[in-house]
């Protein structure tokens, strides 16, 4: 099976997939997983509506992708599963997951893969996740600044992001994950280029001097942000989203403080980006 035989409707031009008469709860077959594979690399983040998944069997479900993947620093995990992150919000919250756009985690040495979340309760309104796409983003740019990006190396770092913890006690640590990565990488699954610099976790073009990585990477963050770019997902409860850290990043909004939002996360882990 190929990302053709899959039943796919387009979300937006440049990201985002709905996967129809999929059950993934019980997805075993290699073909089914190769194909899932082709269709997130191809549409960055992939919508599946109407499922009922234990947290056993989405963490089955992501080990077809890859190792699961630790979070450093967030405090809710489902009992008994400690690669089940829960996302969690209601009126006593006072920092959700995601608020700024990023890519999980890119301060890891091997980012993730992907993430696959599952929302199982909604707010009545609001809550949206926006997604972007990062080599429609890459692709977008002129020849001379596609050419001045390609070869240069940013810092992501996580202290400034995990120091502060998420509602709870600040996190106190001797050390907090930070890497270089390359300002653009290659997908490994269709070799499609895109941006790797995102607003959370980029500190520094390691290149440039200060000012210049300054200008630059608001140039380029602004630049992914813009609406042609992106899909915008109005959840459901028992809907799941499986995005592609490699070539999206994403945005949670806290708009419907003091409603209740909940689901499981689980991250999958990636590689040195190249
Ligand atoms: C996240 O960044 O993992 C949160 C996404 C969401 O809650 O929609």
């Amino acid at each position: 099976m190929n990302e053709q035989n899959l039943k796919i409707e387009k979300l937006a031009p440049n990201c985002g997939g709905e996967v129809l008469d999929i059950d993934l709860a019980h997805v075993s077959d290699e073909k089914t997983i190769t194909a899932l594979k082709a269709a997130l690399a191809e549409h960055g983040v992939l919508f599946f509506r109407q499922q009922d998944i234990t947290p056993a069997q989405q963490k089955e479900l992501c080990r077809r992708f890859g190792e699961l993947h630790l979070h450093p620093a967030w405090p809710r995990l489902v009992e008994g599963h400690p690669e089940v992150m829960e996302i969690y919000a209601d009126k006593d919250t006072t920092r959700i997951a995601g608020e700024e756009w990023h890519s999980d985690v890119s301060c890891d040495l091997k980012p993730p893969l992907g993430t696959m979340l599952y929302l199982i309760e909604t707010p009545p309104e609001g809550g949206d996740t926006l997604f972007a796409n990062t080599c429609a983003a890459f692709e977008a740019l002129s020849e001379p600044m596609r050419n001045l990006l390609d070869g240069l190396t940013a810092v992501h770092d996580g202290e400034p992001v995990y120091r502060q913890g998420y509602g709870e006690k600040a996190v106190e640590r001797i050390s907090y994950p930070r890497a270089e990565h390359p300002v653009v990488r290659t997908h490994p699954v269709n070799g499609r280029k895109g941006l790797f610099v995102n607003r959370t976790f980029t500190t520094k073009i390691v290149e440039l001097t200060q000012r210049e990585s300054d200008a630059l990477l608001a140039m380029l963050f602004t630049h992914i942000e813009h609406p042609l770019f992106q899909c915008r997902f109005r959840w459901q409860s028992d809907v799941v989203a499986f995005w592609d850290n490699r070539v999206v990043q994403h945005l949670a909004l806290w708009d419907y403080f003091p409603h209740r939002r909940r689901g499981h996360r689980v991250t999958i882990e990636g590689e040195v980006p190249f």
